[in-house]
């Protein structure tokens, strides 16, 4: 399924992105390409641009803050502290040394930390795929549970949502703000 996106390209990116990763990261990215390609296949999407976001949305994930926000515009470090930094730096990674420049791609990396309930398809499938990687030992189980957990892209936001609640209950940590808002509406939306 994976044709539509040219072999050497990929195998380029994934060369650069192993130079900049710890290998623990690129394993992360290697599991959130994985499901998003079966994302992609369940939502009947073209994934040459899923991929590709999938494999670049934590390219700046290890830059230091300080150099996440030499990347970005002094007048955007508002937005990008509320979505998390490396998310916007990594949309600018990928565009000024990964050359990609598709703008769908790019907004999916951009937000890929924080929910968005009214974005593209893609931007919800990347935050998706990002949240639902429990591990290397759990791939099989998770992507054997895609088609009855995330039928749709509001379904499957609403249970990557659920998951972060959880871990984030189970480990006393605060809930964010985001996921709260979010959860709601889309339990709303959804009946
Ligand atoms: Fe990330
Ligand atoms: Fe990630």
């Amino acid at each position: 399924m994976n044709d539509a996106l040219n072999a050497s390209e990929i195998a380029e990116v994934q060369a650069a992105l192993a130079a900049r990763l710890s290998r623990s990261r690129f394993a992360h990215v290697e599991r959130v390409a994985t499901i998003a390609g079966h994302l992609a296949e369940l939502w009947d999407l073209d994934n040459e641009p899923v991929l590709r976001a999938a494999w670049l949305h934590d390219c700046a994930r290890e830059l230091s803050r300080a150099e996440q926000r030499a990347l970005i515009l002094p007048s955007r470090w508002e937005e990008a502290a509320d979505l998390g930094w490396h998310g916007p730096a990594g949309a600018v990674v990928s565009w000024q040394h990964f050359g990609e420049t598709d703008r769908s791609v790019l907004d999916a990396i951009k937000y890929h930390s924080v929910p968005q309930p009214d974005a593209s398809v893609l931007t919800k499938l990347i935050f998706v795929a990002d949240k639902l990687d429990a591990g290397p030992t759990q791939l099989k189980s998770t992507l054997d549970g895609l088609p009855a957990r995330c039928a749709d892209p509001d379904q499957a936001l609403l249970c990557a949502i659920e998951m972060r609640l959880r871990e984030h209950i189970e480990r006393r940590r605060p809930l964010l703000r985001q996921d709260v808002a979010v959860h709601a509406l889309l339990l709303k939306r959804l009946g």
